[in-house]
């Protein structure tokens, strides 16, 4: 891969910070993944984030005890709320999970945990290419009619199904999709080629999930269950990023960040945050993660200490030209 090199200094508007819940629910369900399981911990963790002037939370139907959670906390009262249909993984894939029962039935169960009767955003998490998109976007009009969220949302699709579901929506006056959820960071950056022209032209605003690379640039990566090649999560990440020359890259970004006296897996997630292509003028976004309490003020220091040292700032953007052919898929 060659070009995508440049460095943007500051987007002219700063991108929207949201918490990430994947790591709020019930640990027996994702070990090592799930760290925050009380209603106490969920508070002091919210509470916190809400303390540094953010108020948004992504959740989703697939995060096991998350959404049950943050409405035993009322969370739904203080944040605006971010969630998404079931779909894709080992229990879903005996069945359609955007069948128009199937999409009813996910928003409903959605909308009892959280304890509400609508959210700001629900999106199509997982694309189900069983499933047409006329029939899914339908049951997502039909839903958002009755009020059951304000925007729709759609995450892992190609450019080319946003494109198609645009169309279906202006043929057939359903509601369109206004957010874009999607992984990026240094590494992931293949949707600057053709999704971002694609959401830029429509209105469509990018939320980026895994802005610092899930830990990736972490030195305490190798003591992280989320790289731990026994769980689903770990093998999914260490698929993500496990080839020789992301490695490579990450070992020079770690140096080059320690040399400047910076936390390596901070100074990735300011990349994404203040070097990217990403810009809230657009009403991008960036959903972090953590798995303590500390990690997500640190995660808001680090966020506010605002653009990195130019040589930095350009290693890191260099990464993604390190690729022989095109970089890993923002889509699944
Ligand atoms: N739409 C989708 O399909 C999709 C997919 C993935 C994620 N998401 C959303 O995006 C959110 C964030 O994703 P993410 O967790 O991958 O984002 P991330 O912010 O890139 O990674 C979070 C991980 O970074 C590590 N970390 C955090 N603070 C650190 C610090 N100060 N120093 C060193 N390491 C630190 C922690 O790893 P350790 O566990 O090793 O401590 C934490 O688990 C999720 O919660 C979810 O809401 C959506």
């Amino acid at each position: 891969m060659i070009g995508l090199v440049q460095v943007n200094m500051a987007p002219s508007h700063p991108v929207k910070i949201v918490l990430g819940t994947h790591q709020i629910g019930d640990a027996s369900a994702w070990p090592g993944i799930i760290h925050f399981t009380t209603k106490e911990q969920v508070l002091a963790l919210t509470s916190a984030f809400k303390a540094r002037g953010h108020t948004d939370l992504d959740t989703a139907r697939n995060y096991p005890g998350s959404e049950a959670l943050l409405g035993a906390t009322g969370a739904p009262s203080e944040f605006s709320i971010h969630t998404k249909i079931f779909g894709g993984g080992p229990e879903a894939t005996a069945s359609k999970w955007h069948s128009r029962d199937a999409i009813a039935a996910s928003i409903a169960a959605s909308l009892e945990d959280l304890g509400v009767d609508s959210v700001e955003t629900m999106f199509l998490h997982v694309p189900d290419r069983e499933t047409s998109l006329e029939e899914t976007l339908k049951a997502m009009d039909e839903a958002h009619a009755k009020g059951q969220f304000k925007k729709l949302g759609v995450s892992n699709y190609t450019a080319k199904e946003v494109s198609d579901m645009l169309e279906i929506c202006e043929r057939e006056g359903f509601e369109k999709p206004s957010v874009y959820q999607g992984h990026y960071n240094a590494v992931f950056r293949s949707g600057e080629e053709e999704l971002f022209p694609l959401l830029r032209k429509h209105g469509i605003a990018f939320w980026a999930f895994s802005p610092a690379a899930g830990g990736f640039f972490s030195d305490q990566k190798k003591a992280s269950a989320r790289w731990d090649e026994k769980t689903l999560v770990g093998q999914l990440y260490n698929n993500f990023y496990g080839s020789p020359a992301i490695e490579t890259s990450a070992s020079a970004v770690r140096a080059s960040a320690s040399a400047h006296g910076i936390n390596p897996h901070e100074a990735a997630l300011r990349w994404t945050v203040h070097h990217s292509i990403l810009d809230g003028t657009f009403g991008d976004a960036v959903l972090f993660g953590m798995s303590k309490l500390e990690q997500l003020e640190q995660t808001l220091d680090a966020v506010e200490a605002g653009p990195l040292p130019d040589d930095l700032a350009t290693l890191i953007s260099g990464i993604y030209a390190t690729f022989d052919g095109p970089g890993p898929a923002y889509h699944l």
